[in-house]
């Protein structure tokens, strides 16, 4: 079976990142883009061989060529777009974050339930064969009862993105975005944290502010988390700067897991320092391309009928985390999470 997607956001992340890895996969192809520029959309079909391109989502989403809508477009949109591919049987694979609120989050699990299609949330750092080895390496009791975990997710929008780097652009804008960094990548250390240790997040505190950027979501910000089974966990997160180790870090009574440059698209180091006894020592991991395994996953889910382990649930506990951390922030309080 080979299914023909079509891609709506023709933005950086689907150009540099999502299509070519899509195009790794056995059994995909793709059959329209959109973008609101029509000649963006001309251009992008162009570089990679698309046969039909688009204006509109809507008419992407009744080209009855796709069998599968994949929703690269600032997050006030996820929502929108994903009921439209469902209402035109599309099955949907949709970035990180889910949506702006947790009523959006159900909305699009409520079309796609309805529709018959699967629903798949973009969040990759599961894929990542060391976290999946970290995830392990805790459930195996390797280090004992976990007490402390951080994960730390650090760039710089300005030097990534060179000339094109404005401080309007969504991921910066709380009507476009939801937030700032902790929308845009903050959510990444939050799953992360959750898939390692198989946990859900019960209180957090968070501490942000505008060091760097001038724009109305935040550039840099810090959170407290506590675990369900007792841990403290710690997520740093800007886009403001240069320069960071984008690492893991889990401590428990019997020893730490530590990963460095983990949390990012391609891993910089898939190797796992372990301390037990006292003795660090460092387990060679493998390194893969973690778009690539979601992708693959999702579409055997497809296939099968199966619910996707990153289904619009564990998209839409993120959220719910996320926006607690929003308020945390603004009303100077530790909140809890609903179960
Ligand atoms: N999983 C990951 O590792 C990862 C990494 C990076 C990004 N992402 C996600 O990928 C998605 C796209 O991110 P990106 O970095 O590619 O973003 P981007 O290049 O800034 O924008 C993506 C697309 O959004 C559209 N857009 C921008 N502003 C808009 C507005 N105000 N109204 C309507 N459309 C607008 C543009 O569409 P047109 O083509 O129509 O102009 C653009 O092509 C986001 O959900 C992001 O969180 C995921």
């Amino acid at each position: 079976m080979v299914y023909r997607w079509g891609v709506i956001g023709a933005g950086r992340f689907a150009e540099n990142v999502f299509v070519p890895a899509l195009l790794q996969c056995q059994g995909s192809k793709l059959a329209a883009v959109m973008a609101r520029d029509k000649k963006k959309a001309e251009a992008f079909a162009g570089k990679y061989k698309i046969p039909r391109f688009y204006d509109s989502a809507t008419d992407l989403c009744k080209d009855s060529e796709v069998d599968v809508v994949y929703i690269s477009s600032p997050t006030f949109l996820h929502c929108e777009h994903t009921a439209l591919a469902a209402r035109y049987g599309k099955h949907v694979f949709c970035e990180k974050p889910m949506a702006v609120t947790p009523e959006e989050c159900d909305r699009m699990i409520d079309a796609c339930e309805k529709n018959r299609v699967t629903l798949m949330v973009g969040h990759n750092m599961r894929y990542h064969k060391v976290h999946q080895s970290l995830r392990e390496m805790v459930s195996s009791g390797q280090v004992g009862r976990v007490g402390i975990a951080r994960a730390e997710i650090i760039t710089s929008f300005q030097k990534n993105q060179g000339a094109r780097f404005t401080t309007d652009q969504f991921r910066l804008n709380r009507g476009l975005g939801g937030g700032g960094v902790l929308f845009d990548m903050g959510i990444h250390a939050i799953d992360v944290l959750r898939f390692v240790l198989n946990d859900e997040i019960e209180e957090v505190t968070a501490f942000s502010q505008n060091l760097f950027i001038p724009c109305n979501g935040e550039d840099t910000i810090s959170l407290v988390l506590k675990f369900r089974k007792g841990a403290y966990g710690a997520v740093t997160t800007s886009g403001a700067l240069p320069h960071a180790r984008n690492g893991i870090e889990i401590y428990g009574e019997k020893g730490a897991l530590v990963t460095d440059g983990s949390v990012w698209m391609a891993v910089r180091s898939a190797d796992i320092h372990v301390l037990t006894n006292g003795q660090w020592e460092t387990r060679r991991g493998e390194k893969n391309n973690c778009y690539v395994a979601e992708i693959e996953d999702f579409l055997g889910c497809v296939g099968s009928g199966a619910r996707p382990k990153v289904g619009g649930e564990e998209g839409k506990k993120n959220i719910q985390v996320v926006l607690q951390c929003y308020r945390s922030m603004d009303e100077k309080r530790t909140l809890r999470i609903e179960a």
